[in-house]
């Protein structure tokens, strides 16, 4: 099971900066509030999709769900995979997040350079902007292993069809398709969309393409444990099963009323309280291990899109949320840590964490060893020992440095790096969001500040209907002269 140790938020850690243990009295209004949001949050997830509920998520490891996404998904595995020398993921957001980050924590960094034979599954790549630039050089990629795109499946996924990167991303690919597969383009695209309505469910039952649900009642940022981010992972050799049993096994910790037995509810209590009482409004998250620096981007959108909100629940103005900041140790100690020893102590930081790796755990070496005989007095304390010793000690000695400023910081830690605790680590992190919206008394599912953008965008590119956006950003954005360099 990861842990969760807070003890450096406390204020008997950090004085002022932290929140008084006090607070987390098991009779205290703090631990209260925490249980009543628990029978809530009991309510809120059987509520089905047809009646409003968006919490689907929360029961998507466990069955009847599990089996029902799990079954499918390694249906569509076992027509493509054997297949399949590239594997394409075109999405973006909630759509794309979850994939990339699940890729970074569970195959090796040069997955994609290791030949066929040594790979366990297709080459991934997953394609989350429009910089042409960018998307150009994977196709290029694909075209220079597989000249006639033979052995390349594209994954389009996009819940509604019309987000306009998916959109534009496949409208080429469907093209260079057409060219390189002809009559047998169809074969090439798994569509992970919405089951029975819009636009991309409508061109899929157009083009023939094998399909994937995203479920109802799953948000894009919620959505990594669904199809979305299981196929793709499933492809690549991720053990799809155990990140399903992972996220199960954490959702009975995180159903607990109890505040201290809860790590879902005491994450989302600390970093509410300190957020809002104590001023934290920027919540780094710090893995010390590369593997784990793509969670830190899935983290940053579910914490942003899901928490800052405008107005609350009873339409008061409220400004909600707090700013998701990632970083890496050791790097980043030598980037932000200076900032967050002597900057603004405005931040909590969440470390995330390791255990040393057994011989049974071989991808992390940590048995990796720094050879003695250099003899250079300054480094020869660094002689014999593992480069995992020197990580692990500079964790702590950052950990150590924040708490002697007062800066709040909490560790979670993996006992191991593997599909089952990336799933513990995935469903923690949801569980937890759900009770800081709950906490902040706003709309955690909805992203209604996004609109405005996506409509401008329509408007600027011509999308009929949106012709007054288009002159609303010609009014607002007026030729300025306070250019320098023009
Ligand atoms: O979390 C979200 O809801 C968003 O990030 C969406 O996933 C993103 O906008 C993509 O939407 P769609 O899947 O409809 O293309």
């Amino acid at each position: 099971m990861l842990t969760l140790d807070y003890a450096n938020c406390l204020s008997d850690r950090v004085g002022a900066h932290g929140v008084d243990p006090d607070r987390l009295d098991p009779d205290g209004d703090g631990a209260r509030g925490v249980t009543r949001l628990t029978r809530s949050l009991a309510k809120s997830r059987s509520t089905p999709a047809e009646q409003g509920g968006w919490e689907v998520w929360r029961n998507l490891p466990l069955p009847p769900l599990r089996d029902q996404y799990l079954s499918a998904v390694t249906k569509l595995v076992a027509r493509f995979k054997a297949r399949a020398s590239n594997l394409v993921v075109l999405g973006i957001g909630g759509s794309a997040l979850g994939n990339i980050a699940l890729q970074g924590a569970l195959n090796p960094y040069n997955y994609n350079l290791l030949p066929d034979n040594k790979r366990p599954g297709p080459r991934l790549f997953v394609v989350d902007n429009v910089d042409p630039a960018y998307f150009a050089s994977v196709i290029e990629a694909c075209l220079q292993t597989d000249p006639s795109l033979e052995r390349t499946i594209f994954n389009i996924v996009s819940k509604s069809g019309e987000t306009a990167e998916t959109a534009a991303q496949f409208m080429i690919i469907r093209d260079l398709l057409g060219k390189h597969r002809g009559p047998k383009a169809a074969e090439h695209v798994v569509a992970i969309t919405d089951v029975a309505k819009g636009t991309m469910r409508k061109i899929c039952d157009a083009e023939g393409y094998s399909t994937l649900p995203v479920p109802d009642g799953v948000g894009g940022r919620f959505s990594v444990l669904s199809p979305v981010g299981l196929f793709s992972a499933a492809m690549c050799g991720i053990d799809a099963a155990a990140l399903l049993d992972g996220a199960a096994s954490m959702d009975t910790p995180c159903s607990r009323e109890t505040l201290l037995e809860n790590p879902a509810a005491m994450l989302a209590f600390l970093l509410v309280e300190l957020g809002t009482r104590n001023g934290k409004t920027n919540h780094v998250l710090m893995p010390y291990r590369n593997a784990l620096y793509l969670l830190a981007d899935w983290f940053r959108q579910l914490w942003a899109e899901s928490l800052g909100k405008k107005s609350d629940l009873n339409g008061e103005t409220v400004y909600a949320g707090f700013t998701p900041i990632k970083a890496l140790g050791t790097t980043d100690q030598h980037s932000q840590v200076q900032l967050y020893r002597e900057g603004p102590n405005d931040k909590v930081i969440g470390f995330v964490d390791v255990a040393p790796g057994g011989p049974g755990d071989p991808a992390l070496h940590d048995d990796l060893a720094i050879p003695a005989g250099l003899g250079v007095e300054a480094i020869r304390y660094l002689e014999g020992r593992r480069m995992a010793e020197l990580l692990a000690a500079e964790k702590r000695a950052t950990e150590y440095a924040l708490v002697e400023s007062q800066r709040p910081n909490f560790t979670i830690t993996f006992p191991k790096l593997d599909a089952f605790h990336v799933g513990q680590f995935i469903h923690l992190w949801e569980v937890a969001t759900s009770y800081a919206g709950l906490m902040l008394g706003i709309n955690t599912y909805d992203q209604p500040a996004v609109e405005l953008g996506k409509q401008a965008t329509f408007g600027l590119m011509g999308r009929p209907g949106y012709e007054k956006h288009k002159s609303a950003v010609a009014r607002t954005l007026t030729p300025s002269r306070w250019v320098i360099g023009r």
